[in-house]
């Protein structure tokens, strides 16, 4: 059967600061979508990840369907009014445009889709992120899907031995997004040296070389800022991953996270911490919104999912957290200094570029200092 999977998410709102969406918020996206079941959509799921609420469906309509989109937009619309009324931080956060234009790409909320022909087993990974940027998940999918360092499938597997192709977004060109497509392991060096830069560069799918129409991996590369002109939030992104036979195995996947590599976000979204992998529906953290992701594995049979299998809270993942944990304070104690905090050209759409104007007038030029150097006259 053909099977689209689609995760929408948004941050409409949360409790006491970018924490978490209120029950009664969830409950108003839940009731909206729930209408849809056995309609529009095969199934769904609803959880969330810090302040961001995802909504994961199934259904027939294919990637970017208006139906589909227009859906996750009216529940966020609808529970965004709650939002409002119970006066959570940031109600409505994430929609950024009054009107639904027939895709919630450039409206703010992220999205990732894979339109698949369903396995026997179809198994999937959805991951969920708060307080990081698109490109949080560059180096746990690069180790996963092109390391044998980290996925032995790579030379185990006659179905991954060919490799992968990704689609990589460069998300900060002046005439707009724009992708390059390589192939791994061919290319390796050359997707390294993108991928490495996580503030602009971000993968947005990934894609099996021996079977070439089956799409491994989507990641939502939605940039806000670049949506609002300004600072409004993190983008923090989801993705929809394939797992097992043809693909990495979800474990392939644990060490990798495992990593706790920084990332851009954080507070204010301006500075860097270790992504940090939490158990579904976890608070965004208090110290310093250290950015997190989570993992939701799940089986499918005809779009029928099972109830997820929360990949980020077996007992293993505690003395991951305590190593990340560590990690994250040792950068903290040095405050806003680089690379604690991100480089000026991340910040430009936050309010030091305008103070730094300010000061502009304050400086003077030293004469010595702009003299030709002696002997090289
Ligand atoms: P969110 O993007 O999750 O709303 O976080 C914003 C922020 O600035 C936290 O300090
Ligand atoms: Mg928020
Ligand atoms: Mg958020």
């Amino acid at each position: 059967m053909r099977v689209t999977v689609s995760v929408i998410k948004a941050d409409i709102g949360a409790i006491g600061g970018h924490t978490i969406p209120s029950a009664e918020v969830l409950g108003i996206v839940r009731e909206r979508v729930e209408r849809e079941h056995g309609k529009l959509l095969i199934d769904f799921y609803i959880c969330h990840a810090g302040d961001d609420i995802a909504i994961i469906m199934t259904h027939t309509r294919g990637k970017d369907s208006p139906d589909i989109h227009q859906l996750a937009w009216d529940a966020f619309n609808k529970a965004t009014v709650k939002a409002k009324a119970q006066g959570l931080y940031g109600a409505g956060q994430d929609l950024l445009k009054d009107a639904f234009s027939g895709n919630v790409r450039g409206l703010g909320p992220g999205s990732a889709e894979i339109e698949l022909d369903e396995r026997p087993s179809e198994a999937l990974m959805v991951l969920l992120s708060d307080k990081c940027g698109p490109g949080a998940f560059n180096l746990p999918l690069y180790l996963a899907f092109t390391d044998p360092m980290y996925s032995p499938g790579l030379m185990l597997s006659e179905g991954l031995h060919d490799g992968f192709t990704l689609h990589i977004m460069d998300m900060d060109h002046t005439e707009g997004d724009r992708l390059i497509v390589l192939n791994a392991p061919e290319r390796l060096y050359d997707i390294a040296a993108l991928l490495r830069d996580t503030n602009r560069y971000a993968i947005e799918a990934i894609w099996s070389r021996k079977f070439p129409n089956e799409q491994a991996a989507a990641v939502g590369t939605t940039r806000l800022r670049n949506i609002a002109g300004r600072y409004v939030g993190k983008d923090d992104p989801p993705a929809v991953v394939r797992v097992q036979k043809i693909f990495p195995a979800t474990e392939e996947f644990g060490p990798a996270f495992a990593v706790g590599a920084f990332v851009g976000g954080d507070t204010r979204g301006s500075h860097n911490l270790p992504l940090m992998p939490v158990p579904v529906n976890t608070p965004a953290s208090t110290f310093f919104c250290c950015p997190m992701v989570s993992a939701l594995g799940f089986s499918m049979h005809d779009g029928m999912l099972t109830a997820p299998s929360d990949l980020f809270a077996d007992p293993f993942w505690n003395a991951v957290r305590d190593q990340i944990a560590l990690k994250a304070m040792e950068m903290r104690r040095q405050g806003f200094f680089e690379p604690a905090m991100l480089p000026m050209s991340e910040l430009e759409y936050g309010g030091i570029v305008a103070r730094l104007r300010k000061l502009e007038q304050e400086f003077v030029v030293r004469k010595e200092a702009a003299k030709t150097p002696a002997g090289t006259e």
